[in-house]
């Protein structure tokens, strides 16, 4: 029986790799010519994932172990709890932050600061722990956090900011860190778009305390959907570990410091918990994905140089936005950002409109402005400063795909749609 068992699964490997040998699936791309994003994977992923749903071992085990581990080692922190998504991932980074087991632990009404232009997944863990987040403005090289809105935005009350490296771009870490210490706060990361997005040489998710990635399908690398939560202490990630799983301590490295009146151990509950687990099929597919993250990062890098050049000529109606290069620093593109200037004899709508007739896929900077989203109404929050770039992305500003799937025809491609476009509006 185990040896029939063993030619049916070498058959089907063998099917799935034959599957995938025949080139892009149809219907990958949608309708699209060039499409915000496309699938991140093939036969070693689907394989991996088949052979755990055949040896029935599918919640969270060894494999997801294994992806935690290469994510810790590329990241260039410590530790890594692999979670089912980018937004569970922020979810206990705050949590973290609030814990009872911390010294200094978040209070209700304690202040955060963020960036205006994130994801509403960045904000929603600052409420549902309690605190007041205060959104400054951002700069429109990178689209992260401006370090002097920042500055001016810190009051009595401010506990924590969160380094969103927004569209692949690392923040000013070196700023940031020096704030975080003058002013003794915490320092998170939502690097849930940024895989592989260097600061001086640095990785993020190694520079805050606690920091946020995401394997949603669209992200540079892919568990179908997929987070992590990244930390360089031992004891938060003990706490991560527990808020993961219903609060037990069943997971963790060093158990708490908690007397036990005879409770059996593996359902000792000492900590708050959510059930944010992911499948054995998500660690699956990670472990496959990190060997294609280096050659995705070099694609999407040499596309943005090549449109950086051929959009240069525009540069009195197009902003381009070079990403975070200084200072040996290293941009990963989540897209291609583009922003029309006031001055344009046209409108974003004019050329969105264009080039998604051209079957370019485009769409807005994230959340945009998230001052003028009506979830802002729903929850305690401040506004620091004016927000004159926010405004400028939320009215000017959308990126189109840049990834893995888009080569030199493709390139090409959207660069003659330009140029088109722009010929027609002399
Ligand atoms: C900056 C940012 N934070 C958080 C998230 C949430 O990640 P997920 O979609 O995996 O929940 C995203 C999603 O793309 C994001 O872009």
């Amino acid at each position: 029986m185990t040896e029939r068992r063993q030619a049916i699964s070498a058959q089907i490997r063998a099917l799935v790799e034959e599957y995938f040998a025949l080139g892009e699936v149809p219907g990958a791309r949608g309708t699209a010519r060039v499409p915000l994003h496309v699938p991140s994977y093939g036969a070693e992923e689907v394989n991996e994932a088949l052979a755990s749903l055949l040896s029935t071992r599918v919640t969270m085990g060894e494999k997801v172990q294994r992806f935690e581990a290469l994510w810790a080692d590329y990241v260039g922190a410590g530790q890594a709890v692999m979670v089912n998504s980018g937004s569970s991932a922020n979810l206990i980074a705050a949590e973290v932050l609030r814990s009872p087991f911390l010294p200094r632990p978040l209070a209700p009404g304690d202040e955060v600061i963020v960036p205006a232009v994130a994801w509403s997944t960045t904000y929603f863990p600052l409420v549902t722990i309690g605190a007041v987040p205060v959104l400054v403005d951002v700069d429109l090289d990178t689209f992260t956090l401006d370090p002097k809105a920042v500055e001016a935005a810190i009051g009595p009350r401010t506990r924590a900011i969160v380094a969103v490296h927004l569209l692949g771009n690392a923040c000013d870490m070196a700023a940031l860190g020096a704030l975080a210490r003058r002013h003794d706060l915490y320092l998170l990361e939502d690097a849930c778009e940024a895989h592989g997005a260097e600061f001086a040489g640095t990785r993020v998710g190694a520079f805050g305390q606690v920091a946020a990635f995401s394997f949603y399908f669209s992200h540079h690398i892919s568990t179908i959907e997929g987070g992590m939560v990244v930390t360089s202490d031992e004891r938060l990630a003990d706490l991560a570990r527990m808020l993961r799983a219903h609060g037990w301590q069943r997971d963790v490295r060093k158990k708490l410091d908690v007397p036990n009146p005879g409770i059996d151990e593996r359902y000792f509950f000492v900590n708050f918990g959510y059930n944010l687990r992911p499948m054995e099929l998500q660690g699956a597919f990670g472990i496959h994905q990190m060997q294609r993250l280096e050659p995705f990062i070099r694609t999407r890098r040499e596309n943005a140089a090549y449109w950086g050049q051929a959009f240069a000529k525009y540069a009195d109606r197009l902003r381009l936005s070079p990403g975070r290069e200084d200072r040996g620093s290293r941009s990963v593109w989540f897209g291609y950002p583009l922003s029309v200037r006031p001055e344009a004899p046209f409108t974003r709508e004019d050329l969105t409109r264009f080039l998604e007739g051209k079957g370019i896929e485009t769409r807005p900077i994230m959340a945009g402005n998230f001052r003028d989203q009506p979830a802002i109404r729903l929850f305690p929050h401040r506004i620091a400063g004016g927000l004159p770039n926010a405004e400028l992305i939320m009215r000017a500003s959308f990126f189109f795909g840049n990834h893995h799937a888009i080569g030199e025809p493709e390139r090409a491609y959207v660069r003659e749609c330009v140029d088109e476009f722009m010929a027609g509006r002399r």
